[in-house]
């Protein structure tokens, strides 16, 4: 069997790619430092998916430990998620964001080179944009994000680039996201982050559950459809998909594909949204913008559907109604 290396393969997002390719009969092998993540969703992985799956805890920011992976297995291909991603805390610790997403994107990339691994799939972000222009697209020039975690996408995305212009049979795909949300069918897996969630949709349906009073909904005096934040939000199993479509059609030289729906949604019909798909009211308070938010954020998805045949299928309500399923079954879970 095609053999992969999934690091932060027990993340988000990395865990419902991991569910895509079992699915789709590759071996899976996942090395994850357990920083943001839990040891059990190596068997939730496994329970949904009737697979098994090869795990190492352990740190792609440490050479010895990418080199035995690679002195290990034989692997046709390496997906990147392992990295820091809370945009405000980057701000707070910016060595730690450039050390931990730059030196694991090195060290993967010398490695494939050195084992002759030939596909390389990174996980990057819309982020990397900046306040361009809307709908984005993957021609247009990157502009400086706002913080160090964007720009550790955008400098791994160089040096990406860099090291494929010089390796003939290497295939970088540069997949830049743009909001996940939602969750596995099942509720076994989801989005789980430690602390105040940084982002929405967590925090909807903490709200939801009663672990949070309400929301605050960062400015209502944007240039928008009514005046919130308007985001490009795509089902966490759209996303996986898409990282199982640009795997296989992955060919040298370096691609980047926008995953998104092409679709905005303002902050305000994602809560209309959520109460809708599962008759749970929101309670909300408008308050000050958030520092480094832009109003609007969408892609424009027509280079993925053209060259990868991929393209989101599922909606709003859906991405709200399988991130509450995740939320309550937590819910019910953890005794608080
Ligand atoms: C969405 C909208 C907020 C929380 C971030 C990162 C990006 C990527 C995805 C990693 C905005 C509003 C939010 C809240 C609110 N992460 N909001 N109240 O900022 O678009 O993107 O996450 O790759 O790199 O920048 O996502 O979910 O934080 O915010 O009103 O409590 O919801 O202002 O309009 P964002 P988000």
């Amino acid at each position: 069997m095609k053999k992969v290396l999934v690091t932060g393969g027990t993340g988000y997002i990395g865990s419902h790619t991991c569910v895509e390719l079992l699915a789709s009969r590759y071996e899976v092998v996942i090395v994850d430092n357990l920083s943001n993540s839990t040891r059990d969703v190596v068997e939730r992985i496994e329970r949904i998916s009737t697979s098994r799956v090869t795990f190492y805890e352990g740190d792609v920011t440490v050479e010895a430990e990418v080199r035995q992976l690679f002195e290990a297995h034989d692997f046709v291909g390496v997906i990147h998620f392992a990295g820091y991603k809370a945009v405000g805390e980057s701000v707070q610790q910016p060595v730690m964001y450039y050390q931990n997403n730059l030196v694991s994107t090195m060290l993967l990339a010398k490695y494939c080179t050195l084992f002759g691994v030939n596909k390389f799939v990174f996980s990057s972000s819309a982020t990397v944009y900046g306040d361009n222009q809307v709908p984005f697209h993957e021609g247009l020039s990157l502009l400086p994000t706002t913080n160090p975690y964007g720009e550790t996408k955008a400098m791994s995305e160089r040096i990406l680039t860099d090291v494929a212009n010089v390796t003939p049979d290497l295939g970088v795909s540069i997949l830049r996201y743009f909001n996940p949300v939602g969750a596995h069918e099942s509720g076994e897996i989801g989005e789980a982050p430690n602390g105040i969630p940084n982002n929405l949709m967590p925090f909807v349906t903490q709200v939801a559950r009663g672990k949070r009073d309400k929301l605050m909904v960062f400015g209502n005096d944007y240039d928008t459809v009514d005046g919130t934040g308007v985001r490009d939000y795509i089902h966490v199993v759209d996303l996986a998909k898409g990282h199982l479509a640009a795997l296989e059609n992955l060919t040298a030289g370096v691609h980047m594909y926008n995953l998104g729906t092409g679709k905005g949604t303002s902050v305000l019909e994602l809560v209309h949204a959520f109460q809708e798909a599962t008759g749970v009211t929101i309670p909300y308070e408008i308050v000050e913008r958030r520092a480094g938010d832009i109003a609007e954020c969408y892609a424009d998805v027509t280079k993925a559907e053209r060259e990868l045949g991929w393209r989101a299928e599922k909606g709003i309500y859906e991405m709200c109604r399988d991130a509450w399923g995740f939320e309550s079954r937590l819910g019910a879970l953890v005794v608080e």
